[in-house]
């Protein structure tokens, strides 16, 4: 049930080459149960992965690694207007929110291709093109790693942000998110708001909207923008767009008249952070394996053979560097081991 010595390259999109001292992967609660209540639990470090969509090694991890692989799809209630969808943790998202476009259930079609599993998805409270998952998050069921013991989170429960969520501060460490229960729209309700997908379906020449379509403009957009992870490491947004106030904003207005920001709450505006990494030049750049996107300067890459430790090290040259420039702290949005 649990092996030694595991390579974890497959097991992140960074690729990045580094093992664990112990791993095991979960197919259902039964075997979760099992694992924490080991020895080789107890008495080592402990690290619970999902689709290792938003992490980066930078070295070996030296104890157990707990891969949520819990699958399974299953309809609790369905009414004209709504299904409630109880999923395991450990599914692909893209695959969920094919399969809800597949049965025309809507609200994840604009969260298509994000990568990695169901399980993370309210973690970090997953966004984007004008959606989050709390829109449509209606529970969840969590193994409490001291006691075994299942328990639930409602919406309210979870403390939802940007990116952010109860299990990222509060209860940090102490779950694994086993079965996410999503509550979807069955009439038409789509969120073109954003203004590159209103653009791209106009591209694509889509006049009937639907899941389908506004779901293939987004993947349109992506795979225009972000690298594709099977192809090249990455882990999406490396850094978040960090929120600051208006007065702060206006200073930087007034020395950088094109800075890209949208309102974030009373007083308070979030700065593109993609913008800010691209004027300070770091945009494309390369070092040998590893560098910064070339269409997206919020994401950085591993080429292949990169180590994690080169990659951290470029985030700290970068955070120093938009500190410098424009006064500003940046936030990384991938986890560190
Ligand atoms: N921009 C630049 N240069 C860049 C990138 C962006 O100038 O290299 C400016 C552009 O003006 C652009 C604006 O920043 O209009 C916003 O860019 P984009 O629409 O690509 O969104 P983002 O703020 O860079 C966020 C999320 C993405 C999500 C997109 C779309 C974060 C940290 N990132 O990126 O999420 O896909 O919005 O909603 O919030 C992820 O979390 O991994 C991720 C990819």
């Amino acid at each position: 049930m649990i092996a030694s010595d595991v390579s974890l390259k497959k097991f992140n999109t960074f690729g990045i080459d580094v093992s664990a001292k112990l791993f095991s992967q979960a197919e259902n609660e039964d075997h979760v149960r099992n694992v924490i209540q080991s020895n080789e639990f107890k008495k080592n470090s402990t690290l619970i992965l999902g689709g290792g969509s938003n992490l980066l090694f930078t070295k070996d991890f030296n104890g157990l690694v707990l891969k949520n692989h819990i699958q399974g799809i299953e309809i609790l209630e369905e009414t004209d207007d709504f299904v409630f969808v109880k999923v395991g943790g450990g599914v692909v998202w893209h695959d969920f929110v094919l399969h809800c476009i597949d049965k025309g259930w809507n609200g994840v079609e604009n969260l298509s291709l994000i990568p990695g599993n169901v399980g993370a998805s309210p973690m970090q409270n997953i966004g984007a093109y004008g959606v989050e998952i709390k829109e449509v998050f209606h529970e969840l069921e969590a193994i409490h790693l001291k006691s075994g013991e299942i328990h639930y989170f409602r919406n309210e429960d979870c403390c939802f942000g940007y990116r952010d969520s109860v299990f990222k501060n509060k209860v940090k460490g102490e779950y694994l998110i086993s079965r996410v229960i999503y509550k979807l729209s069955k009439k038409p309700n789509y969120n073109i708001s954003y203004g590159a997908i209103e653009k791209q379906l106009e591209n694509m020449g889509i006049k009937d909207l639907s899941a389908k379509s506004v779901s293939d403009a987004v993947i349109a957009i992506r795979q225009s923008k972000l690298p594709d992870p099977s192809k090249i490491g990455n882990s999406g947004s490396f850094f978040k767009n960090p929120i600051v106030t208006q007065s702060t904003f206006d200073s930087i207005k007034l020395k950088f008249p094109n800075v890209v920001a949208y309102p974030a709450g009373e007083d308070l505006m979030k700065l593109a952070a993609g913008w800010l990494i691209e004027q300070a030049g770091w945009k494309g750049k390369t070092y040998g394996n590893y560098g910064v996107h070339k269409n997206q300067a919020l994401v950085l890459v591993n080429y292949g053979g990169a180590s994690g430790k080169e990659i951290y090290d470029l985030s700290s040259r970068i955070l120093d560097s938009i500190k410098e420039k424009f006064g500003v702290n940046l936030e990384r949005e991938v986890n560190i081991y």
